[in-house]
């Protein structure tokens, strides 16, 4: 069950930096208050129902695992970062909703051969390094006839962007790691589960932020509770030039994509994406 890509100690030691970064600031604060609706479009585009074995991989706090579990399903959350895991079962038990948490590698799967009927990422599969092992991952643990759906980030749109324009100021990524919004990309998302999936949908589409009054606003938020750019931060600390600059090329991006006048309004552009496991 365990992949190449996932069983050398490089793999371990890439993995826990990642787990880390997902622990910095507050994801789950993150989650709720900015992109909230994006679970639910998720689990309504995967048609979730009373009674369907759901999986959500790189589930965070359970932006769409929760919303599939109100739908009615059984739905097991899975991530690689317990600590997001934790605020997910609070929030959930909270509601009174009851789920399975299970800290879990996109790229090695602890379930087995076609467990599920429905196998879901939301902004989650795409942050694994090695894309080809987490797809495969994704239709191994799906049953025949199940639905795979994703909401992956693309390489235009504002975050693909923000990854875009942080890279220069962090340290430069292990080989063979690929960047996240690539799995924005509909070629690429077709060549990673070539003939394996039928019916493969994808729209484009864009989720508007408008809860920052200025773009400056946005940054401060982003620096004290996304772990990426926690992390970005945090690797040029020492160096009040390159952090000025981060400054100000983060602040020029945010007022490149707002289109609001008095308060900052942004359209962030994702791919939504369904199809069936043949
Ligand atoms: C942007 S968050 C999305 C979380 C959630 N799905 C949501 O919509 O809010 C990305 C998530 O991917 C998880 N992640 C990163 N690399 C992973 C990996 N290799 N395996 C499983 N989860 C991973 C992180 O821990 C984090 O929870």
């Amino acid at each position: 069950m365990t992949t190449a890509a996932s069983s050398t100690d490089e793999d371990r030691a890439l993995k826990e930096r990642h787990r880390a970064m997902w622990a910095l600031g507050d994801y789950p604060a993150l989650a709720t208050n900015v992109i909230s609706s994006l679970g639910p479009t998720l689990v309504t585009a995967c048609e979730i129902g009373q009674g369907d074995r759901v999986l959500d991989v790189a589930a965070g706090s359970g932006n769409a695992a929760i919303p599939a579990a109100r739908a009615g399903a059984d739905v097991v959350a899975s991530d690689l970062t317990p600590e997001l895991l934790d605020a997910g079962r609070e929030s959930a038990e909270r509601d009174g909703l009851a789920l399975t948490w299970q800290q879990a590698d996109a790229e090695a799967l602890p379930f087995g051969d076609n467990e599920f009927d429905v196998v879901m990422s939301c902004l989650g599969v795409m942050f694994a390094p090695h894309h080809q092992a987490g797809a495969d991952e994704l239709v191994r643990v799906c049953r025949p006839g199940g639905t795979i759906g994703l909401l992956n980030w693309t390489p235009e749109g504002f975050i693909g962007q923000l990854f875009a324009t942080m890279k220069p100021y962090a340290p430069p990524p292990p080989p063979g790691a690929q960047p996240p919004p690539l799995w924005g990309n509909e070629d690429h998302v077709r060549a990673l589960f070539g003939d394996r999936v039928t019916d493969l949908d994808v729209r484009r589409q864009t989720v508007t932020i408008d809860q920052f009054a200025r773009p400056e606003d946005f940054l401060d938020y982003f620096k004290v509770r996304y772990g990426p750019t926690i992390s970005v931060y945090r690797n040029v600390a020492d160096d009040p030039e390159r952090t000025a600059a981060l400054d100000d090329d983060l602040i020029a991006l945010t007022r490149k994509f707002n289109r609001g006048d008095t308060t900052a309004v942004m359209d962030w552009e994702y791919l939504l994406i369904t199809a069936r496991k043949r």
